[in-house]
């Protein structure tokens, strides 16, 4: 009997597409590769140069561009496209032409026979995910956002760096919208099991005199900086895609924030949104219900609303 062989194919060799490639490459996660871009070349030249790192990686895999057709038996599709950053635009003044990116490949994704696991990054993320949700037609266990688990590695370093610890030993998270209305539930944070309020407290200058506003801040809005200067944020988002990808190949039941259909938690439905959930070979298994202050709780609400403002943009 033949050794099953996993398959990821991913939508989009832009920067971002092509980190995360480069990213499953160098991490040897998958067996079959394939990148499929609207421009064929593209893709082929992106697919070849990662061939050419094959004699110096730590495993080898079949990486290749194709077409839709590649879908068919694949494990994982990741969604990548996206448009260009504009500056002075939110995630959300893409949702028109990104709901139009949406609807010209997930048609063809499903003709090809695919009954796997989406991973959407198109912005804005948690819309765009609810799209794919709806246009697939899979369930929504199998049709994933990255959301706030890109967010929430920012939180950690962002903590780490000022406390001077290890990111990996912060453990925080972001909710709701991967964008401006996203939450950061600090009575949730601890940092080497103490909780972060009680560190503050007990200790004020562990922050070295900077504010968790300016955390937050940071946390929220330093990928627009980014953006501004090399054009798109690349490996951070492509660490994170991987992490959620390993999560689902390797069966890891990991609680991972990301962005997923909320049935009834958090007293919402219907609305996809970042919150951590228990990631594995079948998609999202359950979702953790975080208890969060009433402040939080309304922040998170907030967040939540705006989500369902532009889900209902997309129309049925
Ligand atoms: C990011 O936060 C742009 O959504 C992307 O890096």
């Amino acid at each position: 009997m033949a050794i099953k062989r996993n398959k990821v194919v991913v939508v989009g060799a832009g920067a971002v597409g092509s980190a995360v490639a480069f990213n499953l490459v160098v991490q040897g996660i998958c067996d079959d590769l394939v990148l499929i871009d609207i421009n064929r070349d593209k893709a082929w030249a992106e697919a070849t140069d990662l061939q050419h790192s094959l004699a110096y990686s730590n495993r080898n895999m079949n990486v290749r561009d194709g077409d839709y057709a590649a879908c068919g038996d694949a494990d994982i599709v990741v969604i990548a496209a996206a448009l260009p950053f504009v500056k002075g635009q939110t995630r959300l003044d893409l949702t028109e032409k990104a709901a139009g990116i949406m609807r010209s490949i997930i048609g063809p994704v499903m003709q090809s026979g695919f009954q796997g696991i989406f991973i959407v990054i198109t912005n804005p993320v948690d819309v765009m995910a609810y799209y794919v949700y709806k246009l697939s037609g899979l369930p929504a266990r199998r049709v994933i956002g990255t959301g706030t688990a890109l967010d929430s590695a920012r939180l950690k370093y962002y903590i780490a760096a000022v406390m001077k610890v290890d990111p990996r030993s912060v453990q925080a998270l972001c909710l709701g919208e991967h964008g401006d209305s996203q939450v950061i539930p600090w009575s949730l944070v601890t940092v080497g099991g103490k909780n972060f309020l009680d560190i503050l407290e007990d200790n004020r200058d562990r922050l070295q005199g900077i504010a968790i506003d300016q955390i937050a801040h940071n946390t929220s809005y330093i990928s627009y900086k980014v953006m501004n200067a090399k054009g798109a944020t690349t490996f951070g988002i492509a660490a994170t895609t991987v992490e959620i990808i390993k999560a689902v190949l390797n069966d890891e039941n990991k609680v991972i924030p990301v962005s997923t259909m909320l049935q009834g938690e958090y007293g919402e439905n219907g609305v996809y949104v970042g919150v951590p959930a228990v990631l594995n070979g079948d998609g999202v298994k359950e979702l953790m219900e975080c208890r969060l202050s009433q402040r939080e709780m309304a922040e998170f609400k907030q967040s939540v609303a705006l989500i369902k403002e532009y889900q209902a943009k997309l129309g049925e």
